[in-house]
């Protein structure tokens, strides 16, 4: 019998302050106009003052487990997929874990924005293999600690969130069908923070030449964003035995609204088969693809046994795509219309 990892809880977190263009526009030199038609994005959130890593990955966290009708002791595992951690020691996967009140191993994948399909993966090995039951899978990110709000190239792109699902098992034709990673070390440099790590460590002259915060090769990482979406997708969709046009849902990584339609222009898929929300939120990093797949469960976007395709890419350079099958019961996505947390049976 073919044991897979489905998904039956979800849940987010996302700030509460937004920050819009026009807001940005009064910091750095640039403009509501260019970002929307550079990016597509409108707005992003940022962590208010009692807004940690753990914090809000905790309350996306709460929301996914009471979706699953699962107790934080129920978990067997913790993945947290993130790169803006509350402190450099210990991993946040601890901290997370002791606030929800769990007491189960906790670990924490550095894949940037392509993190939490990693941790997908890594869940669904985990449950696949009869080890675990139980797999809790975030993405959180607090990526604005990270940006130089003077650098308009950077600041505008990203944004503050968190996303959570709960993986378990299921021998019906549903959950993680297909999955690829990916890593290009090569091009690392088109998208890394250059100082606070050991071979240039916080120092004045780090803080000075700003080389604590994040820098990008734009044009590079956007040419590389475009080829692995494509690429990684026929390839994720072709080892299920289908094509991306058989697929009812997919959802990009939301870095930026124009890569998107490029990709979809030639792969000739129409933009309605893609969900979007990179308007609100801009690029969340580990945090974007579950936010994305939180919001389209919840606004209605996903039926029972609909076929989704996943692909994020990002700092590494590395990317992950999945396709993953939803609930085939109708009771499983009960939920979808707003009745509140339905115990799921599998
Ligand atoms: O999650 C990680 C994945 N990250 C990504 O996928 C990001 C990939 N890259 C991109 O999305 C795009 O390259 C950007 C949105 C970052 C930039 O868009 P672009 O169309 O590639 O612009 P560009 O870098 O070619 O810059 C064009 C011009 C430049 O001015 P000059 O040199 O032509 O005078 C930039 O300085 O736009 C300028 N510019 C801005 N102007 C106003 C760059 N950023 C801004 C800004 N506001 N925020």
């Amino acid at each position: 019998m073919n044991r897979r990892a489905h998904i039956t809880g979800w849940g987010k977190y996302v700030p509460e302050k937004v920050l819009t263009n026009h807001d940005l526009a009064q910091i750095v030199d640039t403009s509501d106009e260019w970002i929307v038609e550079r990016t597509g994005i409108r707005e992003r959130r940022v962590r208010g003052e009692n807004d940690t890593t753990t914090s809000m990955a905790a309350a996306a966290a709460r929301e996914a487990l009471a979706v699953a009708g699962l107790e934080p002791e129920d978990l067997d595992l913790i993945i947290v997929a993130n790169s803006s951690p509350d402190y450099l020691l210990p991993s946040p996967a601890n901290f997370i874990q002791h606030t929800l009140g769990a007491s189960c191993p906790a670990f924490t994948i550095a894949a940037g924005c392509s993190g939490w399909v990693y941790g997908l993966a890594t869940g669904h090995q985990f449950i696949q293999t009869g080890v675990y039951e139980n797999v809790l899978v975030i993405g959180v990110e607090i990526i604005s600690h990270a940006l130089d709000y003077t650098d308009r190239t950077t600041c505008v792109l990203f944004g503050d969130a968190a996303a959570a699902v709960v993986l378990q098992p299921t021998t019906e034709d549903a959950g993680v069908m297909t999955f690829e990673l990916g890593s290009d070390g090569s091009r690392a440099h088109n998208l890394w923070v250059p100082g606070g790590g050991t071979v240039n460590p916080v120092s004045q002259k780090v803080v000075d030449n700003r080389e604590h915060y994040i820098r990008m090769n734009g044009q590079e990482v956007a040419r590389f964003a475009m080829r692995k979406l494509m690429s990684c997708l026929s390839s994720i969709t072709a080892q299920a035995g289908i094509t991306p046009h058989d697929l009812d849902l997919i959802i990009p990584h939301q870095a930026n609204l124009r890569i998107i339609e490029s990709a979809a222009k030639h792969l000739g898929l129409p933009m309605d088969k893609f969900f979007i929300n990179v308007h609100k939120y801009a690029n969340t990093s580990a945090a974007s693809i579950p936010l994305a797949l939180v919001e389209a469960i919840q606004e209605g976007r996903v039926k029972p046994g609909d076929t989704i395709g996943m692909v994020a890419f990002g700092s590494g350079l590395s990317w992950a795509g999945a396709v993953v099958r939803m609930g085939v019961r109708e009771t499983e996505l009960a939920h979808v219309n707003g009745n509140g947390h339905v115990k799921v049976s599998i």
